[in-house]
């Protein structure tokens, strides 16, 4: 049974996977995400130096091909992203002027989203610009433009398309106790909002391990007491023994009526970014084992195993729907 039919079925947006071109032009992965799932992220496709490592050089390949790919197959997408620190191209980090440094980040969103308009449910505007105490993050854009870099690039983005869902994404909001939640995202979010910034929604990354799901679910609680139309589970993935919070976070987002959906971050286990090296979620030797990083310490975090048979957490899933 397809989680996505199951989750559309109690009246959510989707469940939803990244991907990109070459995963769904190899193994088993379009006809995974055909059958199992209603929405995609692009993995890397349409962040800055994919899309325009030069200046005013637009490589369109790889997001023009996962664009294509799901809208002929009906999938919902979320775009991803625009004002973040990493995969950032070079040029952009060495601006030091800030009317530049806003005319560049207007543009990038503009052609982007006008590329697009129409075929993206949404997007991850701003994505990891707090630090772990809820302040703001060094980055070239805060460095340069301070705090108004968030309404620069939310209202260029309006503007581009006027039906997109804007969002503002971050990691370590996993529990409902976290600073970078409750002091730096939730308040932040509700004054820009009060300012008149058009941010509609709030994305949790959801990079966990096992034990971590019943926090995940209260976060979710959380982000929704914010001044937003919707919240969303966005690059989900579960270190360990994680079936019951796959579970959990499901039926987190069920009881969460400002929840519209949950990604997971990638298809199988032995390819994804939480397992960088295939030897690291499929055995391996010891010395292959102390190359792991410390918050990747167990691998096995997502629906599917390197032979593309669903697991435990895919079944438990079902179950939750
Ligand atoms: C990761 C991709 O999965 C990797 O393929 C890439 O090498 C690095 O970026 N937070 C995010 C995602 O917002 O864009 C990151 O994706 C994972 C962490």
């Amino acid at each position: 049974q397809s989680i996505d039919t199951l989750i559309k079925a109690k009246g959510k947006l989707y469940y939803g996977a990244c991907t990109d071109q070459g995963r769904l032009t190899s193994g088993k992965n379009a006809a995974i995400l055909q059958q199992n799932f209603g929405q995609v992220t692009p993995e890397n496709s349409m962040k800055w130096d994919s899309l325009q490592n030069q200046r005013g050089k637009f490589n369109w390949g790889q997001a023009d091909y996962l664009v294509n790919w799901a809208t002929t197959n009906n999938k919902t997408i979320r775009g991803h992203t625009f004002l973040w620190h990493s995969q950032l191209a070079g040029w952009v980090n060495n601006i030091r002027d800030k009317n530049q440094l806003t005319q560049v980040l207007q543009e990038h969103i503009t052609t982007v989203m006008t590329r697009y308009k129409g075929k993206i449910y949404g997007y991850d505007v701003a994505n990891e610009i707090f630090n772990e105490d809820g302040s703001l993050r060094s980055s070239v854009f805060y460095n340069v433009l301070g705090e108004d870099m968030v309404s620069i690039a939310f209202k260029a983005a309006r503007a581009a398309d006027p039906d997109a869902k804007l969002y503002i994404n971050d990691y370590n909001l996993d529990s409902p106790n976290a600073a970078k939640l409750t002091r730096g995202m939730v308040q932040h979010v509700n004054k820009w909002v009060a300012a008149g910034v058009p941010i509609d929604g709030i994305g949790t990354q959801g990079h966990i391990s096992s034990g971590g799901g019943n926090n995940l679910a209260a976060a979710i609680k959380a982000l929704a007491a914010a001044n937003v139309k919707e919240v969303a589970v966005t690059e989900l993935d579960i270190q360990g023994n994680n079936a019951n919070d796959y579970a959990t976070i499901t039926k987190g987002c069920l009881n969460e009526p400002k929840c519209v959906g949950i990604t997971v971050w990638g298809v199988r286990d032995p390819v994804s970014f939480a397992c960088p090296l295939v030897v690291r979620c499929e055995g391996g030797s010891d010395a292959d084992r102390e190359k792991q990083d410390s918050w990747r310490p167990n691998g096995n975090p997502l629906l599917f195993d390197s032979s593309y048979n669903p697991k435990q957490a895919y079944n438990s899933i079902v179950q939750a729907l």
